[in-house]
């Protein structure tokens, strides 16, 4: 760099030399012109030569064959650490599958949806309080990502009527991304999972959703649980329910120590009634709720958000 300087004040000086050619008489003019003019093409050429360098400076400045350093606390001969599959992904995975084998199809959700899918669709009448209570974002052109994988729901009664009146029933699960604005702790965080269930047939009862659910927690768990319910609030479910399991004892669970899981209910008829499904002929039940709790219970993790923290540390207690 100093030399590049040196040389710029060098052309300058002969820049300001050139200019006395006018004070010279015409017949040394020639002589003095051509000698200052190959004094300035030498150091145009340095010039040249020195940028050149530094340039190519730069460029090796950035080793490609460098480590990368992804493999710090890993023997050196490591090229790179396999990677595995993100622990919610696994459990959502392992939750689907449970689901499957009881008869259940998948279908994923969406990341982002619209006032009808979130709230109208669901029977939250116009202007009802209950709309704030999920603190749902919002972009500036309107849509909603999602608050709830309730969102879902109508979708699903629509896509499946067809299997109604081919006198089968409906029988769905729908995992999926969910986000809330909330301030985050270590319960809450404004990203998390949850997973929807729908079953609709003429002659279901409230008693099959228990029984299903149940089925599925305690194959989750890998052992026999103490269910209980309690009465809830959703405008979407006509009586509405708080799904509780006793916490497993092999998990530190007490006697009479019970974890709210899901909330629950039979369908409105309002919102079998807007898919264009007769709530005379059939009926229903759903129930939503979060995966991470059920992870984190599952593992004892006291902190939803590790999921989200990318934690390098805390991902490869995963990695089987
Ligand atoms: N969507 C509700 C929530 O996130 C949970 C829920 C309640 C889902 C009742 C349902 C249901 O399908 O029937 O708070």
């Amino acid at each position: 760099m100093q030399e590049l300087e040196k040389l710029k004040s060098e052309l300058k000086q002969v820049n300001l030399e050139a200019a006395k050619i006018r004070d010279l008489p015409v017949e040394e003019r020639a002589e003095f012109g051509k000698k200052i003019n190959a004094k300035r093409q030498k150091i145009l050429s340095d010039i040249q030569e020195v940028e050149r360098h530094l340039a190519d400076a730069a460029v090796d400045a950035i080793d490609v064959t460098a480590w990368c350093g992804i493999n710090e606390g890993l023997p050196e001969f490591y090229s790179c650490e396999a990677g595995s599959e993100h622990p919610l992904t696994a459990e959502i995975r392992r939750v689907a599958g449970i689901y499957r084998d009881l008869g259940f199809d998948v279908m994923e959700s969406k990341q982002l949806d619209d006032e009808f899918h979130m709230f109208d669709s669901l029977n939250f009448a116009k202007e009802h309080p209950a709309r704030d209570g999920y603190d749902t974002f919002r972009t500036e052109e309107g849509f909603i990502p999602p608050a709830h994988t309730s969102t879902m729901q109508h979708r699903v009664l629509k896509m499946y009527k067809p299997k109604l009146d081919e006198g089968k029933a409906i029988a769905v699960v729908v995992p999926g991304r969910v986000y809330r604005n909330e301030d985050v702790d270590a319960t809450h965080e404004h990203t998390f999972y949850q997973c929807e269930g729908v079953y609709v047939s003429k002659d279901c009862t409230m008693g099959n959703m228990l029984a299903i659910l149940r089925e599925f927690f305690e194959k989750y768990y890998e052992q026999k649980l103490e269910i209980r319910t309690q009465p809830g609030y959703f405008p979407f479910t006509e009586p509405s329910l708080e799904f509780l399991i006793e916490k497993p004892k092999s998990l530190g669970g007490k006697k009479g120590d019970y974890l709210e899981m899901l909330g629950c209910g039979m369908i409105h008829p309002n919102v079998l009634k807007m898919a264009g499904i007769n709530p005379e002929e059939y009926h229903g039940f759903a129930w939503g709720g979060g995966i991470d709790r059920l992870v984190m219970l599952r593992y004892g993790l006291m902190d939803v958000r590790y999921f989200e923290s990318g934690n390098l540390k805390f991902l490869r207690e995963f990695c089987k």
